[in-house]
Parts: structure tokens; C-alpha cells; sequence
């Protein structure tokens, strides 16, 4: 089938990639021409500047100008085109709606091609990246503004998480299409062919407004499940000493009907979708008159969390950050990302720096890049100047007061042995991500240890404990209420 990918960022490469690996003809369209280039280097390093994901660039390289092509002119391909996949960015605006300016502009630019079409095959519209439920409508009528003939519209959204885009298109839960015609979810079966009737996939076909509601609540429940965890289970186990997080989670989630993901409790979820997906839904209910209080609770939870382990810091470990020098580890908002959008990091560091802190050193695998230019402001650098970027964590944790673990990179779990090698108590290991497991070691060593999800323990008070009488780190932090 012909097929054109508008938009190639985090959704439309990774499915312009896959769809070709189907055997379709696929042209991936962008207005970046910087972008295109680099696409069409085929070269690992390059495409990964733009779109990280492990698998990408080798299918990428396999497929390209066989059944992959890039180009930022699509005026010579709309002949003998099958089905267009909108894969538009959709900031979010100040009052949570979704910022649809990109997604028109495409609209427009399409839309004035396919009028000027010399066959009238049937083509259809599919939007791939999240938009507010009614824009496959809102595109049919662009289409019928500029007299474009036999098009359909359709909405098919995308599940994928970062880090997994190219495994989980290539074996997803779920496909969902939602169209109008029957003649437009055949050309769909065509090209999703191979989920049609899969033992394992689900493939669902329903309207396009059905489609677009259904990410929305795809994505607003996952983040409720993080915030339960987070405000509700984490909170438990913050409160009362000798309440084990991970018993709490494999005790609960041994319900079959209850999954474990999300149940892992952290410093908040950030990423470029739950957040954005949440306002815009609530934008979305309330331009309907309808109330969104829980909806409003789970998103401020979320946001909260992010820096809520500084102010726990404070209240309970009575942690003054006054011109204190902080390690923060990790910055973008999960492990395997250089992504940073909506990071809890982004959060830490506002607070810290409203406490008065003197310096901030930051680590992090990748995301380093993508910090020194969100935290930069040429005009009047004072605050974002009190962040320096280190190699690794050792360095980051040199000269440190107190560390801050931000993001679950697998190579913080074995922390412990460099900060006993780097720093000497009194000092605050404040933990997102519950990265050490063997932090008893640490607090019989008078350091102190704060984690989401568990009491602080306190290594001063350990330490005055007779030896031999406690086996392991005695809880001694009580937990004032936090505003
Ligand atoms: C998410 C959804 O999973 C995906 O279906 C949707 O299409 C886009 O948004 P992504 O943003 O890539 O994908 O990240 P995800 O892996 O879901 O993690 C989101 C955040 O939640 C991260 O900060 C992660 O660390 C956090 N998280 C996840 C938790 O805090 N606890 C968990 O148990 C799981």
C-alpha cells in the first residue's frame, strides 16, 4: 500500500519504520528539513539525535529507499495514495487544551493537495498521535472545505511507551481504528493485515470519536493507578515504619484482576503524554460543563509528588537546603530516555533552587544535553548557572551535602558503595526511585535515608543503638503531616 507519515518525531518514525517493515511503501514527510537529513543518512548516530529508541535505526536502515523513503515535499506522492497517518505533535496551551496549530497546518497543507489529486482513489486520514476527541471530524470538514473527493477520515491511536516504540508496534495489545465507512476499514485491514484475526492482538473497530475517547481514558487511568500508588500506598508506607513497599505491591496486585505496573512508586510520572493527555481531557469536560474534580486530584498528586521528597526532606529530616550543594542523579523522566518533558528533575530543581540552594551537580547517561538547554537563559543565568553537569555519579556526588535520586537508570542500584566511597555522613540520600536496596548498610553507616514510599531513617540514631542489638536499620522517623 502507499503510504505517507506526516510528522516524524517519537510516533510517526517509529510507525513510519514499522509500517514498512510490513511491506507498504511509506513516505515519511516533515517539515525539518535538518531532520529529513539526518533520517536519510541512515546513520545510527544521527537519526538517534532526533527519535532514541532501541531497534529504530536499524529498521530504518533496512527499509530505507526499499520501502522507506524521506522527504520534506510530498506534492509528487499523493497519486496512488492508499492512507495518510497524521503524526503531529500537540503541545499542551496554558489552559490545558491542546495546542493544534502543527496538526492544522498539515491539515490545510493536505488538504490542498489531495484536491489537486488526478485519480480520485479512495484515501484515508488517520489520525495517529492524540487529538482532543472530534478532530477526525474537525478534518473531515477541511477536506470538504477544499473539495477534496472520496476521502475518509479515521482515528487510530497510538499505546506506546518510550523506549519500547518499535517492539510494542511491531507486537501491540491492541490495535483500535475507529472510521466511518466500511470501504475505509478495509483499506485499514490492509494495512494492519497481519493483526487482523492475531490470536493475541486485540483489534477493535469502532467510530473515530469512540478511537480518540478511547486514549484519553488509556492514558488518564494509568496515571490514576501511579497516583494511587504514589498517594495512597506510598503515603501508607511514608507514615508507618515496618511496612514493606514491595510486599504492599505483590500483596495487591496478586489480584488478577489488578496489574503491576503503576504500582511501582516514584518521584511522580513525567513523559510527554500523561500530563498533557489529563489537561486536555479535563479542558475537554469542562468546555461540556462537566465536573473534573477527581481528574484535577490525580493530576495536582502527580505534580506534587515530583517535588514532594524536598519538602519531606525538610519536614522530617529537618534538612535545611540553604546554600547546600545537592547530586542530583537523573534528569530525564525515565531510565532508557534522554527525554525530559514534564521529568520530575524539572521540578526537583525549581524547588531546590527556591530553597536557596548553593549548587546543584547533575548526572545523567543521557539526558544531559537536553538539560543544558532547557536550564539555560542568556540574559540573567544566576539560577540556572548553580547547575554544573558531571561525567558520572561519582563526580556528580563529590563535595555533595545530600543526593537526590531522580531517575530509575539501573546503574544507581549499585549506588551505595560510591557514595560510601565519595562522601562521609552526616549526609541525606533522598531516593525517587527506591534505588538501593541495600540501604541498611548505608544508614548503619550514619548515613541518613529518605525513599518515597518508606520512612526516613535517620544513621545518627542507628548508630547510637548497642551493637549487635538491631539486625538491620531501625525505623526512627516520624512523619509530620506534609502541607
Ligand atoms: C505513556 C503510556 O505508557 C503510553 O501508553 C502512552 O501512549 C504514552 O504515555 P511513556 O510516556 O513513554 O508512555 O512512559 P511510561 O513508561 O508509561 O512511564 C511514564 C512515567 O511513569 C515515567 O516517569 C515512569 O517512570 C513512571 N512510572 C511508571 C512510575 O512512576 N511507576 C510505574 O509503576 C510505572
Amino acid at each position: 500500500m502507499k503510504i505517507i507519515v506526516v510528522g516524524t518525531g517519537f510516533v510517526g518514525l517509529p510507525h513510519a519504520a514499522v509500517l514498512s517493515e510490513y511491506g507498504h511503501e511509506v513516505h515519511a514527510y516533515d517539515i525539518d528539513e535538518a531532520r529529513i537529513k539526518a533520517y536519510k543518512s541512515g546513520e545510527r548516530t544521527r537519526i538517534e539525535r532526533y527519535v532514541n529508541e532501541p531497534g529504530l535505526a536499524a529498521a530504518i536502515s533496512e527499509n530505507i529507499n526499499r520501502y522507506l523513503f524521506f522527504t520534506t515535499d510530498i506534492s509528487n506522492v499523493v497519486e496512488g495514495l492508499d492512507a495518510v497517518f497524521l503524526c503531529l505533535n500537540t503541545p499542551p496551551n496554558r489552559d490545558g487544551s491542546s495546542d493544534l496549530s502543527y496538526y492544522l497546518n498539515a491539515a490545510h497543507h493536505l488538504a490542498d493537495l489531495l484536491a489537486k489529486r488526478q485519480d480520485k482513489k479512495r484515501v484515508v486520514l488517520v489520525n495517529k498521535s492524540t487529538v482532543p476527541v472530534g478532530t477526525a471530524r474537525l478534518l473531515e470538514n477541511i477536506m470538504r472545505e477544499y473539495g477534496v473527493e472520496n476521502v475518509g477520515v479515521a482515528a487510530n491511536p497510538e499505546f506506546l511507551a518510550q523506549g519500547n516504540a518499535i517492539e510494542g508496534s511491531r507486537r501491540p495489545d491492541r490495535i483500535v481504528l475507529g472510521a466511518d465507512t466500511e470501504e475505509d476499514f478495509q483499506i485499514l485491514r490492509r494495512v494492519y493485515s497481519q493483526f487482523v484475526n492475531h490470536v493475541r492482538i486485540r483489534y477493535l473497530e469502532t467510530t473515530p470519536e469512540t478511537a480518540e475517547a478511547i486514549k484519553y481514558m488509556a492514558n488518564t487511568l494509568l496515571l490514576t493507578y501511579i497516583s494511587f500508588w504514589n498517594g495512597v500506598g506510598g503515603r501508607l508506607a511514608e507514615s508507618y515504619g515496618n511496612i514493606r513497599m514491595e510486599d504492599l505491591k505483590i500483596g495487591v496486585t496478586s489480584d488478577s484482576r489488578i496489574s503491576t505496573w503503576g504500582s511501582y512508586v516514584s518521584n511522580g510520572a513525567g513523559g510527554s503524554c500523561f500530563g498533557k493527555d489529563i489537561q486536555s481531557l479535563i479542558y475537554q469536560l469542562n468546555q461540556n460543563g462537566r465536573s473534573t474534580d477527581l481528574l484535577q486530584a490525580v493530576y495536582n498528586i502527580n505534580e506534587y509528588q515530583k517535588s514532594y521528597l524536598v519538602d519531606r526532606a525538610i519536614h522530617e529530616a529537618d534538612f535545611n537546603f540553604n546554600q547546600k550543594t545537592v547530586a542530583l542523579l537523573g534528569l530525564a523522566f525515565k531510565k532508557r530516555t534522554n527525554d525530559m518533558r514534564d521529568s520530575a528533575a524539572l521540578k526537583v530543581v525549581e524547588s531546590l533552587l527556591a530553597r536557596g540552594v548553593h549548587s546543584i551537580r547533575a548526572y545523567d547517561p543521557l539526558a544531559a544535553e537536553d538539560a543544558q538547554t532547557i536550564w539555560f537563559n542568556p540574559e540573567d543565568n544566576h539560577l540556572f548557572g548553580r547547575i554544573s553537569y558531571h561525567a558520572n555519579a561519582k563526580e556528580a556526588i563529590q563535595g555533595s551535602d545530600a543526593l537526590f535520586i531522580s531517575t530509575d537508570w539501573e546503574e544507581f542500584r549499585g549506588l551505595s558503595r560510591t557514595i560510601e566511597t565519595t562522601v562521609q555522613p552526616p549526609y541525606l540520600v533522598i531516593d525517587g526511585r527506591r534505588m538501593l536496596p541495600d540501604f541498611d548498610a548505608l544508614v548503619a553507616q550514619g548515613y541518613d535515608y529518605l525513599p518515597v514510599g518508606g520512612v526516613l531513617l535517620c544513621g545518627a540514631q542507628y548508630q547510637k543503638q548497642p551493637a549487635n542489638s538491631q539486625p538491620s536499620a531501625k525505623v526512627v522517623g516520624e512523619t509530620k503531616p506534609i502541607a
